[in-house]
């Protein structure tokens, strides 16, 4: 008998970052009180769990991922009640809610570094990982190219270096230190015992360093992630546990353990092949990433995205498309950051209704469960100009009023998107409510469309031979539900051979016809099918 599917394997994922959405008191900042009022908007969606991005009092020099204190809330996003409040008006929407864990780092402002820095005998001085020297761990890459020369930082007052995986204001906890273990069990249980549905670890290949090593997923990394579990699952049983760890397919089965670690872990290596096989017209990359894909353990998923609040990475492809990539999706060099392109995914497709539907519907039938990130949505656009990735961070775009409807302040956190193409005076949620054709429209026929077929909320899945490399054919399987998704990726119409028969219907016929002559199919150029079997 198979088990039951777990909520988080069908579920459709929302990324809601604070700050952006919706300023209930005129200071600039969304808060949670803001994001309250936006609660019905989510659900219209019809998606079914909401990642709130790290809503920690912090210096937000990384956004929030740069924790100076895990227990309490961001002052500009409101108190520990308006959190709660948040939660329990999601809850009573059907909405579950999960959080950012930060357990890599700290920011330098958390009073343990503080105090680790000031005091060679404070019992925080070994919670973090200092060095003499900074030449250990010599074969370990930098992430953070763009900003960082080196993953060791001297610290004047603590006359040593310390090391970090990210921004040198953000040093690495020392996991070799139980005490470390102690304080995440503590913190887990503070949001989870407030009823969080759950958590998205952030940067968990990097916990310990190991000489002679690229310190990355290394087997003690997998030995205390298993413990995290193992708490999880004895006193939090319905809650998930998501690995955000950029890697390739092999290098993530380890991170599912025989289903006791992560029950779902991202799936970096497929969002950016999505994109280049819709540029090429060529299904290629796509067959080839979910060919090396390993199966995974019964009762875990794959999570999957389009776009989030970083750069599109392109860590995950060969240099060769990295290029490719750039001088398809980033032409001018502005668009370029780091090892990615710092755009929206509506801009990326140049506003094409064709392009946009095809990857959504790819993205939204293909295996694992999808993440939408905030204002995509609405296609909302970006601000290459701004710096870092706050291009992809700007306020939520509600109407044509002042700041987007976002905010009532003079000054924004960072300033509403404007521009001839993407100005909140015509991209925005209340222009394009009521309009059939819209993206938000498109957005919610998509997701319910998805969310109501078991095949497509977490089938089986087999590709289907169709004699071209432009046109992407697979089946999803779930019990009776059996949908047969077919995709055009070339901007001409394509004549191939498959048996359609009679009986199937097309539950992405809103818009489009397929021509059905025997058993030639002739597809229009970027078509999307959903083909559902007659039970
Ligand atoms: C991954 C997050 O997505 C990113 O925004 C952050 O900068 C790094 N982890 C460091 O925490």
């Amino acid at each position: 008998m198979k088990e039951k599917k777990k909520w988080f394997q069908e579920a459709v994922f929302y990324e809601l970052y604070i700050r952006a959405f919706a300023d209930a008191n005129g200071s600039g900042h969304g808060d949670f009180r803001g994001a309250i009022e936006k609660l019905d908007h989510i659900k219209s969606l019809g998606v079914d769990c909401i990642w709130v991005m790290p809503m920690y009092p912090s210096p937000l020099k990384d956004d929030g991922y740069d924790v100076a204190d895990y227990y309490g809330i961001h002052p500009d996003y409101g108190s520990l009640d308006d959190f709660k409040a948040f939660l329990n008006a999601a809850h009573e929407r059907g909405l579950r809610v999960i959080t950012d864990l930060v357990m890599n780092h700290t920011s330098s402002d958390h009073p343990w570094f503080q105090e680790a820095r000031q005091n060679p005998d404070s019992p925080y001085r070994d919670y973090f990982v200092w060095s003499d020297t900074n030449e250990k761990y010599q074969d370990t890459r930098i992430i953070f190219l763009d900003t960082e020369a080196s993953n060791w930082t001297y610290d004047e007052m603590a006359k040593q270096y310390f090391w970090h995986r990210f921004y040198s204001h953000q040093p690495d906890l020392n996991f070799d230190n139980p005490a470390v273990h102690e304080e995440m069990f503590r913190i887990i249980r503070f949001w989870m015992d407030m009823g969080i549905d759950g958590f998205r670890a952030d940067a968990i290949p990097y916990l310990y360093q190991r000489e002679g090593t690229n310190c990355e997923n290394l087997p003690e990394t997998h030995a205390f992630l298993k413990k995290v579990r193992r708490l999880m699952d004895e006193e939090y049983p319905d809650a998930v546990l998501i690995a955000e760890a950029n890697q390739w397919p092999e290098d993530l089965l380890p991170y599912f353990g025989d289903g006791d670690e992560f029950q779902v872990c991202f799936h970096f290596p497929i969002m950016p092949r999505l994109y280049q096989a819709l540029k090429a017209g060529d299904k290629t990359p796509i067959v080839d990433i979910w060919k090396r894909t390993p199966s995974i353990p019964e009762g875990t998923q794959w999570m999957t995205f389009l776009r989030n609040h970083d750069e599109l990475t392109l860590e995950m492809v060969t240099e060769e498309v990295r290029q490719w990539m750039w001088d398809a999706y980033a032409p001018e060099p502005r668009m370029r950051l780091n090892l990615g392109i710092r755009r929206r995914q509506y801009p990326l497709l140049e506003g094409d209704k064709r392009r946009w539907f095809i990857l959504n519907a790819m993205f939204l039938s293909l295996p694992g469960a999808p993440i939408i990130y905030y204002g995509d949505e609405i296609g909302m656009g970006d601000n290459i100009w701004l710096p870092d990735r706050n291009g992809v961070r700007t306020p939520m775009q509600w109407s044509a009023e002042k700041n987007g409807g976002f905010s009532t302040a003079e000054k924004t956190y960072l300033p509403v998107i404007d521009d001839d193409t993407y100005g909140y005076q015509r991209v925005n949620v209340a222009a394009q409510e009521g309009d059939p054709d819209s993206i938000l429209a498109s957005t919610r026929f998509l997701i319910r469309t998805r969310q109501s077929q078991p095949a497509l909320r977490s089938g089986e899945f087999e590709w289907e031979e169709t004699g071209s490399t432009a046109v992407m054919a697979f089946r999803r399987v779930e019990g009776a539900s059996e949908i047969l998704c077919l995709f055009n990726l070339a901007d001409s119409t394509k004549e191939i051979e498959a048996d359609i028969r009679p009986d199937m219907v097309d539950l992405l016929a809103r818009k489009q016809t397929v021509r059905r002559g025997g058993s030639t199919v002739i597809l229009e150029p970027f078509a999307a099918h959903w083909f559902r079997a007659a039970a």
